[in-house]
């Protein structure tokens, strides 16, 4: 099917655009009263992510309200986890928790490489909310970067400093290779299996890169997500390793089309470091809290430090959940207002 606004699919294929796009992580959610309401609908986050219907109409409605340049399928990365035999609780208020984790060797007998009809709910809800979209946007599959979700199989929950996952790095190498192989077996039949049922981009989460050395980096997390990039074919893909400032360069060098900043990242330095790359990101959520004036400004400052091409515009992480939705939509509207005078 065509896409009446393939503006997100250009600029990943560094492809001129003529404004740039804009999306945000973690769009469908809090922010929006709308989301509020299906949430309040069900039991609790999971029985949202496992409904079809539901996950469509929450994918959807930042595109109608926010009217966005592409969607992304309302899921989580813990899905994964979840595939492979470990099973999360997501708490009010306090995130995700694993009842059961990897806590030895002997505790790989709990996982198995899942195959990607286990997470055949997310299929279903991406082939469903295409043909929703009708061709309006682009529809963004994802996730998470193997690292990332090692973490959480081993910690069972989120950390400040993931001690528990990094331990097992230092003291068992070969241990984190071993599970760390099974998960990326696991995201690359997904993520294949998201690609046929029509996902237009790829996205994958590291979001605990920031985490390690550049030297762990190198050996636990780029070879993993080298091996994702390579087994997935006819779309682009974007990755995004935030704290991962030290491994630009050799972002440089995946086989991947895009590459998504945090705001810590420098844009100059980066298209520097990455020049063979499409950059996404990169404003603070928080810059989302000033006045609609400081939005705007800083919106503006965001844009042309990228320039009119090669930019996905973006946050430089998720959304925060108490963020105004007016300020939201003036990001968005300053973007897709917005024309380059050079
Ligand atoms: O709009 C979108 O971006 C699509 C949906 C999406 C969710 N999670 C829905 C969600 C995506 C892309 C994710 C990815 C995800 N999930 C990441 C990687 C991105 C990042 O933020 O670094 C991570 C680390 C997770 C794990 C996760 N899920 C945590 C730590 C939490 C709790 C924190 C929080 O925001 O509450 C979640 C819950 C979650 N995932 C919510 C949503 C909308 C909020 C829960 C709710 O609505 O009840």
């Amino acid at each position: 099917m065509s896409l009446q606004n393939d503006l997100l699919l250009r600029a990943a294929n560094g492809l001129t655009t003529e404004r740039t796009p804009v999306w945000l992580m973690r769009q469908a959610g809090r922010i929006l009263p709308e989301y509020r309401q299906v949430r309040a609908s069900v039991k609790d986050f999971k029985a949202l992510v496992k409904s079809p219907e539901l996950a469509t109409e929450v994918t959807i409605q930042p595109v109608d309200i926010l009217k966005v340049d592409a969607a992304i399928i309302f899921s989580d990365i813990l899905v994964v986890p979840e595939a492979m035999g470990l099973s999360y609780e997501m708490e009010e208020n306090k995130g995700p928790v694993f009842p059961n984790k990897i806590t030895s060797p002997a505790d790989l007998a709990m996982v198995h490489v899942a195959e990607a009809g286990e997470l055949q709910y997310v299929l279903d809800a991406i082939a469903l909310t295409k043909r929703a979209l009708n061709g309006r946007v682009p529809l963004i599959g994802f996730a998470g970067a193997p690292w990332t979700i090692f973490s959480y199989m081993i910690e069972g929950r989120g950390s400040k400093t993931f001690s528990a996952a990094k331990k097992v790095l230092y003291a068992d190498p070969a241990f984190a290779h071993k599970l760390l192989d099974m998960i990326t077996e696991t995201t690359i039949k997904y993520l294949q299996a998201q690609v046929k049922a029509g996902a237009d981009l790829i996205q994958v989460f590291d979001s605990w890169a920031g985490i390690l050395s550049p030297a762990q980096y190198e050996e636990f997390s780029l070879p993993y997500i080298t091996r994702i990039c390579d087994a997935i074919t006819d779309v682009p893909k974007t990755v995004f390793a935030k704290g991962a400032f030290f491994a630009r360069a050799q972002m440089n060098n995946l086989n991947c089309h895009v590459v998504g900043l945090d705001w810590n990242m420098d844009v100059a330095e980066s298209r520097a470091l990455m020049p063979n790359k499409v950059l996404q990101g990169n404003l603070d959520p928080c810059a989302l809290y000033g006045s609609k004036q400081d939005v705007k400004r800083e919106t503006i400052k965001m844009l042309e430090a990228f320039g009119p091409q090669k930019h996905i515009a973006n946050l430089g992480h998720g959304l925060y959940p108490d963020t105004a939705v007016d300020n939201v939509r003036c990001f968005i509207d300053t973007i897709q207002e917005y024309r380059f005078s050079h």
